[in-house]
């Protein structure tokens, strides 16, 4: 274990600065500029086939159902089919209607996610067509799919997964890209998405590059008890990974909401003792996540915005870290990626057991 660790702390830390190079690999040969579109051949569906679906339905556990869910809206938007994710823990308990013309995603790291495992076998079961998104090669889910894609990110080692979250995303983006190419996406849309992934490998990288800026910021965060991520629409499954991911190693209370849904309610808990994480793209949404940032601002609540280059936040008291931009649909995958050293840094701050966090496996093979 310590070779392969190389020069790092931790195994998430090897993992989480691995991303440029491994989803670098995950990418070649899959780029088609040709047709403007995505090469899956392993999904073993011909254009047609892939044409006559009319639902996508993705089901994963934890953070491969938050992802599933930026997956969705990126079929959504690319390909204009309904999409939507659901906890695969939930999913085979509830008597679920299955449809000829759903296409059934299965995402899963390790592929042996019981839950995962055991929705894969009831879809088939009620003659549904199921593909999986996984990484290990050979593994249960992969092997009983119907056809799927590998995420190609290598071994994962830390509990906290960070890169095979994002090849899930980056796998999910090629999916959307490939529906919506024998559906209504130009050609020109698909070469913008095409064009939109060759640059995710560089500007992992310039995430990672801010670590030092972003652990400063973490240590400070790790000081509350709770805190709020907040975003919406495309953002907020990013909150969601988000603050799962905090969760899950520093052992701090990380609550999700979705922006809009402050006013509703959980404003009322606003106050110095409440930092705020508050996703801000800058996408048609940018105004109205900047006015939900002021309206924390002004109730004392300390913050951290996660933005783009080029967005102005006028005289709002906050912390910054700035990503990359990249096209409006792909912008989830890159957003997520400080959220991961901010909950690095927060843990290790804390002093806790990164890689094997308390009460947690790598793969929960037991429903
Ligand atoms: C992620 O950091 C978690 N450890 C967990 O939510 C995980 O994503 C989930 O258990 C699903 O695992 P899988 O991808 O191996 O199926």
């Amino acid at each position: 274990e310590e070779l392969e660790i190389g020069g790092h702390q931790h195994f998430m830390h090897k993992e989480m600065h691995e991303q440029p190079e491994t989803v670098r690999r995950m990418l070649t040969g899959r780029l088609d500029d040709r047709f403007a579109t995505a090469r899956l051949d392993g999904l073993q569906l011909e254009p047609r086939e892939l044409r006559a679906f009319r639902r996508v339905k993705i089901l994963g556990c934890g953070s491969a159902y938050y992802v599933g869910q930026m997956g969705a809206s990126m079929i959504e938007d690319l390909a204009r089919i309904p999409a939507d994710s659901e906890a695969a823990s939930e999913f085979r308990y509830r008597n679920p209607i299955i449809e000829p013309d759903t296409l059934y995603v299965a995402v899963s790291q390790s592929g042996e996610t019981a839950d995962t495992l055991f929705a894969v076998r009831e879809i088939q079961r009620k003659g549904g067509r199921v593909v999986g998104l996984v990484n290990v090669v050979g593994s249960s889910i992969a092997r009983e799919c119907d056809g799927g894609v590998y995420l190609h990110a290598g071994p994962e080692v830390a509990v906290a997964s960070t890169k095979a979250l994002t090849h899930m995303a980056v796998g999910f983006a090629m999916l959307a890209v490939a529906l919506g190419r024998v559906r209504d996406l130009s050609f020109a849309d698909g070469q913008r998405i095409i064009n939109g992934l060759k640059q995710i490998p560089d500007q992992v990288a310039a995430v990672l590059e801010q670590e030092d800026t972003i652990a400063e910021v973490a240590k400070k965060v790790a000081a509350a008890p709770s805190l709020f991520f907040i975003g919406r629409v495309r953002g907020f499954p990013v909150a969601r990974e988000g603050a799962q991911k905090f969760k899950e190693i520093s052992y701090r209370h990380a609550e999700a909401y979705q922006t809009s849904e402050l006013k509703h309610g959980p404003l009322a808990l606003i106050s110095e003792e409440l930092p705020t994480v508050a996703i801000v793209p800058r996408d048609d949404l940018l105004e109205r996540n900047i006015g939900a940032a002021h309206e924390i601002a002004a109730r004392r609540g300390p913050l951290l915005v996660v933005t783009h280059d080029g967005v102005d936040l006028g005289e709002l008291d906050a912390a910054r870290i700035v990503v990359p931009k990249n096209e409006d649909e792909l912008d989830a995958i890159l957003l997520t990626i400080p959220l991961q050293l901010l909950a690095y840094h927060a843990a290790l701050s804390l002093g806790h057991d990164i890689d094997r966090p308390r009460n947690l496996a790598k793969s929960v093979t037991v429903e």
